[in-house]
């Protein structure tokens, strides 16, 4: 590994972990020297991501988990903090889109999975590992957002509602948390080349896209940031407007 480990004794979860944005943030943190833990629902791809990590000389472990079961976060959480006794970064990537039609099309289960994933679970990994960050006075809480949640959306409300209220709900939980050293800070990107949405970033990305490993340089700048420091927000869009 050519990066200097500056994480090392770190554990970082990393969430939606399997491919795209999330599997470029968990090489980015092993290579900076982290112990990384990588989860999302698809057991195959994660033991692929954390084999590559481990050849390249870093630390990984995979451990599967749908995020739209509570009960399932629940036991992946407890079994990080049973096994390893801490966690000091959380990253909340793992997200899903739905861009099908007007919200009054929408159909009440498809908006319910929305949130179940893109706000309900960083809430629930927050509440699961906050503790144990707060006992140690460090933790940070690494949350992908996007600009959908500042822009209107069209065809694409719910998934901009969800992105909005993450960011609400993690500005106000960082005001909750900075008092105990635990950072809360969101990262929101415009469109990034990656599966997202069926591949509509990769038929929408032109070329001169912002890549999944342009997001884990950002995720990794915020980790490694001094103690006294604390970015607390990135808006990342290309270079060159479409
Ligand atoms: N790509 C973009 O244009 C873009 C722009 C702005 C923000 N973002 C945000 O960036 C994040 C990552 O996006 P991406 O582009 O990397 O998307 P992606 O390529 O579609 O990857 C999504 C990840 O989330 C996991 N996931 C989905 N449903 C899950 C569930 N029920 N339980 C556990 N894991 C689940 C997937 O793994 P499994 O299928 O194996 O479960 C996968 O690892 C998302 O929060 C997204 O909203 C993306």
């Amino acid at each position: 590994m050519s990066e200097v480990p500056t994480l090392a004794g770190q554990i970082a979860v990393v969430t939606g972990a399997s491919r795209g944005i999330g599997a470029a943030i968990a090489r980015k943190l092993a290579a900076l020297g982290a112990h990384t833990i990588l989860t999302a629902r698809n057991q195959k791809s994660l033991e692929r991501i954390a084999d590559e990590i481990s050849t390249a000389g870093g630390r990984a472990e995979c451990h599967p988990c749908d995020l739209a079961e509570p009960k399932q976060i629940e036991s992946f959480a407890r079994g990080v903090l049973q096994a390893h006794g801490r966690c000091d970064i959380l990253v909340n990537n793992a997200g899903i889109g739905w861009f099908q039609g007007p919200l009054h099309m929408m159909a009440p289960e498809d908006w319910e999975r929305i949130v179940a994933i893109n706000l309900r679970a960083p809430y629930l990994l927050l509440r699961a590992f906050a503790p144990a960050m707060i006992a140690a006075k460090r933790g940070h809480i690494i949350n992908l957002s996007s600009l959908a949640g500042k822009n209107p959306v069209p065809n694409g409300a719910a998934y901009a509602g969800s992105k909005s209220g993450l960011n609400g709900m993690m500005v106000s939980a960082a005001e909750e948390l900075r008092q105990h050293q635990v950072r809360v800070s969101l990262v929101a990107p415009g469109t990034v080349r990656t599966e997202f949405g069926s591949g509509a970033s990769q038929k929408k990305s032109p070329q001169g896209a912002i890549q999944a490993e342009d997001i884990a340089n950002i995720v990794a700048l915020l980790a490694t940031q001094a103690d006294q420091s604390f970015i607390s927000e990135v808006l990342v869009r290309p270079t060159l407007k479409s």
